[in-house]
């Protein structure tokens, strides 16, 4: 098996660098406001649930805690031997290497599909749309996570960074696909600013990290994000 899926789009941050990643996930919105959003729109009771791009399966143990079923989907095989790590005891998960342009399950067979920060960055994701409507069922409901590039301090610097990345184009691509969005203000929190500092160097280059850096008072800053949904 190769190490990494054809169709993955490099992720350096969590590829080179998973520990860090997990200080970052284990920051990012405290007062859960994500899960909450989502919930709101299709809670995961008694669901099949799908996390496409699940890294090391960060997601995954809390959406087994009310899914009848979870189901991790990673390009990155050493990432999804640390999913099955961390998920090893949890009888009703299970971890697949694959890619959101080819999810290994079958037709019809989710409830709640989500993707944070994975694959679904607008134009250019039609292969993974496509098989979300392979496999979500009626009644099911997709989501995607992804940056408000045009919002917050972090907005600002990913800008600063992406010059060519366009928020006004990705939101039209969502709109006109059918789906919804809920805006979202979260909190990034950190224990200590060594972590954050460890953190916003794997999310950006060395220039522009210093330079937000030199923004960012204290262990903490809002981050404004997108979180896509439609229904099936
Ligand atoms: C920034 S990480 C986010 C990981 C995880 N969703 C989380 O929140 O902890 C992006 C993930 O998407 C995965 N990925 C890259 N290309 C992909 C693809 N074509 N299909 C599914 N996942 C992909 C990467 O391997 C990586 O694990």
């Amino acid at each position: 098996m190769p190490e990494v899926a054809a169709g993955a789009i490099p992720s350096p941050n969590i590829w080179n660098t998973p520990h860090i990643y997990e200080i970052e996930n284990r920051a990012v919105d405290p007062d859960a406001r994500i899960y909450d959003a989502m919930a709101a729109i299709r809670p995961t009771e008694g669901a099949t649930v799908l996390d496409i791009g699940c890294g090391t399966g960060y997601h995954l143990p809390f959406y087994s805690r009310t899914a009848t079923r979870v189901i991790g989907v990673e390009p990155h095989a050493g990432l999804a031997s640390l999913a099955e790590r961390r998920c090893a005891g949890l009888p009703n998960v299970a971890i697949r290497v694959g890619t959101a342009q080819s999810v290994p399950v079958p037709d019809g067979s989710v409830d709640v599909a989500c993707a944070r920060w994975a694959y679904f960055f607008g134009p250019g994701c039609e292969p993974g749309l496509a098989e979300l409507d392979r496999v979500v069922r009626r009644g099911g409901a997709a989501f995607v996570l992804d940056v408000d590039a045009t919002r917050g301090p972090y907005g600002r610097w990913f800008r600063r960074w992406l010059t060519s990345y366009d928020p006004e184009r990705v939101a039209r691509f969502w709109t006109r696909k059918g789906w919804s969005r809920t805006e979202l203000t979260i909190r990034w929190a950190f224990p200590t600013r060594k972590d954050l500092e460890a953190v916003l160097r794997i999310e950006f280059p060395a220039k522009i990290a210093e330079g937000f850096l030199a923004e960012v008072n204290g262990t903490e800053f809002d981050y404004a994000a997108n979180l896509w949904w439609r229904r099936f």
